[in-house]
């Protein structure tokens, strides 16, 4: 036997009694705690609260991924739910969105969207003027002022290849620029790469609930400064003249104030509210005061909640196929374009149904 072979069997000798050693005292624990009730928040570990963020969203739903009613509604009017994650994320299979279109089939869609945060169809094709119709469907459309437009002007094409790398790919939700961002966003896959492309989603609810107590409690009350300066740039290829960039700046207001913590306005659940390009990070200031946090503070929070959506719990991930459509609520989720595609095409077109003004009422 050689000096590793003898070395390998030491250590799995060790191995072995260790964990019959461990397993009666576990065992002990067991039944020194049986049929007691251990609070949630002692199983998982004070230091991350990830795991215990979504067990706090699910219970939120009823513990089930869609409530007991809205699942009869589905089974009613022959539709089919596929869940992506427990609490993020459904499929509705069985829809023809040009002609799913009674008052009862699109209530159903906006409730689903309401518990689910994001709805996805399968295989739709809608021509632009059917993608608008459908969104009108849900409240008036914004147009998008700094966008490839598409024929029709409330259409926002969303085209990469070779000469256009993908740069949605940071953790956001839309529009927060606007003084009434949009309350959702409706996109349909034309082209995809033949590999990658997918877009990512997180749920803003189960983040808020996972962050620290301390953390949740500082950021409370804070509002900071979003504007599109990403959207001016005076340098490279596509730099803009200053004439241009102040004419911009008149007619769209530039810089809006919006709280990091948000109260959806139609179910009341609260969740972390911020797109971390549009956000200026060191514009934190408390709002009941007015007082403007240290520059260092406000840089260090925006970081720490820069973190949250990309924890994989959060999350669900959708697979585009040309005519695949996602339709996410800005006001519970935030979403991630994955740029993994280079030099392959990936086009989607967008619609924006408008939104209210973000507020936070403590729950
Ligand atoms: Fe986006």
């Amino acid at each position: 036997m050689t000096d590793r072979t003898q070395e390998q069997q030491r250590y799995n000798e060790v191995a072995v009694r260790t964990a019959a050693v461990l397993e009666q005292v576990r065992e002990g624990t067991r039944q020194k705690l049986a049929g007691a009730e251990i609070p949630r928040e002692r199983l998982f570990p004070l230091f991350d609260r990830t795991g215990l963020g979504v067990v706090l969203e699910y219970e939120a739903m009823g513990n089930r991924p869609v409530s007991e009613a809205l699942q009869a509604r589905a089974e009613k009017l022959g539709f089919e739910l596929e869940h992506l994650a427990i609490t993020i994320g459904s499929v509705i299979h069985g829809i023809d969105l040009r002609t799913s279109d009674s008052p009862e089939q699109i209530r159903f869609i906006r409730d689903v969207l309401l518990e689910r945060k994001v709805v996805f169809f399968r295989d739709q094709h809608l021509t632009e003027d059917e993608q608008v119709a459908f969104g009108r469907k849900f409240g008036e459309l914004d147009a998008f002022p700094f966008g490839r437009p598409g024929g029709n002007p409330y259409i926002l094409e969303i085209r990469h290849g070779r000469n256009n790398p993908g740069m949605e790919n940071g953790w956001h939700t839309d529009v927060t620029w606007m003084e009434r961002p949009s309350l959702g966003s409706i996109a349909q896959c034309i082209e995809v790469p033949p590999v990658g492309g997918d877009t990512l989603f997180s749920d803003s609810h189960a983040c808020y609930r996972g962050l620290p107590a301390k953390l949740q409690q500082r950021i409370a009350y804070l509002h900071g400064i979003n504007d599109y300066r990403t959207f001016l740039s005076k340098r490279g290829p596509v730099g803009l003249p200053e004439e241009l960039i102040e004419t911009i700046k008149k007619e769209i207001p530039f810089g809006v104030s919006h709280p990091l913590l948000r109260t959806h306005p139609e179910t009341g659940k609260t969740g972390l509210y911020f797109h971390g390009g549009f956000l200026r990070h060191d514009s934190l200031y408390d709002a009941r005061t007015g007082e403007a946090l240290e520059r260092s503070e406000s840089e260090t929070i925006v970081r720490a909640l820069q973190q949250q959506h990309g924890r994989p719990e959060y999350q669900c991930r959708f697979q585009w196929t040309p005519g695949s459509i996602a339709f996410w609520d800005n006001r519970a989720v935030q979403h991630y374009a994955a740029s993994d595609y280079y030099p392959h095409k990936r086009v989607l077109r967008r619609v924006t149904v408008s939104g209210d003004k973000p507020f936070y009422e403590p729950s």
